[in-house]
């Protein structure tokens, strides 16, 4: 036993309070856990007018886990984190400029590759190539653009939507 009563190989406390601490601490940390992962705030639902479109609900789900912190809900540019974006704006999808082109394979292009020097990355290795059109076409959507026809091509909603057929 060493002088401050720790145990002299581990330096960890050796007495029983010293225990009941640690117990204590580890049941407070999976009280914090599990309420964080049973409060965790779900996704907001589809809006009505394109709840029954697969395609472009699965954008918009795509698009507020992702987007939504710089874009903002409308593609305002006023997500939450916009502000402290010190290189370009994210600009406004809805003012009918677009830096880097409105064609479909424009659009595409950008969110896909993302634009270097920027904060705009690049989601080709986070999305699938439908994931990419759905989130593009749920853009255009934004945008009150028609969306591209070309995108719903092949489409297809990915293994994720099977549980949506399950809930309607
Ligand atoms: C970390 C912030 C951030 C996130 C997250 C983000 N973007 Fe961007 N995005 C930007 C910025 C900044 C620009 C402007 C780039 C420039 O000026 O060239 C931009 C540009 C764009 C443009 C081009 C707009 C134009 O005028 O041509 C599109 C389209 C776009 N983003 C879509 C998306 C989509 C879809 C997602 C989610 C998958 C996304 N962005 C996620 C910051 C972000």
């Amino acid at each position: 036993m060493s002088a401050n009563g720790n145990n002299p190989m581990t330096g960890e406390p050796a007495t029983a309070s010293g225990r009941w601490l640690l117990a204590a601490l580890a049941v407070v940390t999976a009280l914090a856990v599990s309420a964080a992962v049973l409060f965790r705030p779900s996704p907001a639902p589809a809006p009505e007018d394109i709840a029954k479109d697969k395609f472009l609900s699965k954008g918009h789900a795509l698009y507020q886990m992702r987007c939504v912190s710089c874009h903002g809900t409308l593609g305002k540019g006023d997500g939450p984190i916009a502000k402290s974006i010190v290189t370009a704006p994210p600009g406004d999808f809805t003012d009918g400029v677009w830096k880097h082109g409105d064609k479909p394979d424009q659009m595409l292009k950008v969110i896909t590759e993302g634009v270097s020097g920027t904060q705009m990355s690049g989601w080709a290795s986070v999305f699938t190539p439908s994931e990419l059109k759905a989130v593009a076409g749920y853009v255009y959507h934004l945008a009150k653009l028609p969306v591209p026809a070309e995108y719903r091509v092949g489409w297809e909603p990915g293994p994720n939507d099977q549980e949506d057929d399950e809930n309607p």
